[in-house]
């Protein structure tokens, strides 16, 4: 376990090479993404001009912690980087988000980003979505099992449970992972998802990922969207 956190460590610590020397960061969420704001406070600590915008209320508390100054949740934000994991990644570096419950807002700090990295281990790798992880969706409370019968026509939902108790996302709603077989067109699928009543919004990122680093035992390797598909 120590071992596979230092992988996660190595990952994101191989992001700094991509930071500009001062500007705004978007401050991912999750045990990979935490060591980023980490080597991100450090940098701070050291005078760097870096202001966050946190993607949970968890990455909030840690880059208070660290004396990171933070941008206003309303936005509009421009953001220089942004640096966040993920749970599984595809063969055309799309991606299924939302394991920690925080893809929504990670989803919007994610479109209001110049440049957004991913920062994972080789175990996150699958040729397509769905293949290890299912999609992870933030349902509203209101209604959300009458949502629930509307998703399971393109999967298997199940409820997310937390202490026995529906899991609560930062702004109060419901999760349901939905189980899918490999899907072949997430993009299409995303689109579906999102338009159906009660979803506030999907863990599939699709077309989102710019740079995709990836830590195994041999070292860090870098995935990159073709120039022309960003
Ligand atoms: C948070 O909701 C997620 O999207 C995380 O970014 C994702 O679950 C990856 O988390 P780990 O780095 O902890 O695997």
């Amino acid at each position: 376990m120590a071992e596979q956190d230092e992988v996660k460590r190595r990952a994101a610590r191989a992001a700094l090479a991509h930071l500009p020397e001062e500007g705004v960061l978007g401050l991912g969420t999750g045990s990979t993404a935490c060591h980023f704001v980490d080597a991100v406070g450090e940098l701070v600590r050291a005078g760097r001009k870096y202001a966050g915008v946190p993607t949970s209320e968890r990455s909030r508390q840690q880059a208070l912690s660290l004396g990171i100054p933070l941008l206003s949740d309303e936005g509009p934000w421009e953001i220089d980087v942004c640096v966040d994991g993920a749970d599984e990644v595809s063969a055309d570096l799309d991606l299924i988000k939302g394991g920690g419950a925080a893809h929504t807002r990670e989803k919007i700090v994610n479109y209001a980003s110049r440049l957004n990295i991913i920062v994972v281990d080789s175990s996150k790798l699958s040729t397509r979505l769905g293949e290890k992880w299912p999609i992870p969706i933030e349902v509203l409370a209101y209604g959300h099992k009458a949502t629930e019968r509307l998703l399971a026509a393109y999967g298997r939902p199940v409820l997310r449970m937390t202490g026995g108790q529906p899991t609560k996302t930062d702004a109060g709603n419901v999760i349901y992972d939905l189980h899918v077989e490999p899907i072949k067109d997430a993009g299409g699928l995303a689109g579906l998802l999102a338009l159906v009543p009660g979803v506030v919004g999907t863990g599939l990122f699709v077309g989102r990922a710019d740079i995709v680093l990836v830590a195994g035992q041999d070292g860090i390797r870098t995935l990159e969207r073709p120039r022309g598909a960003r």
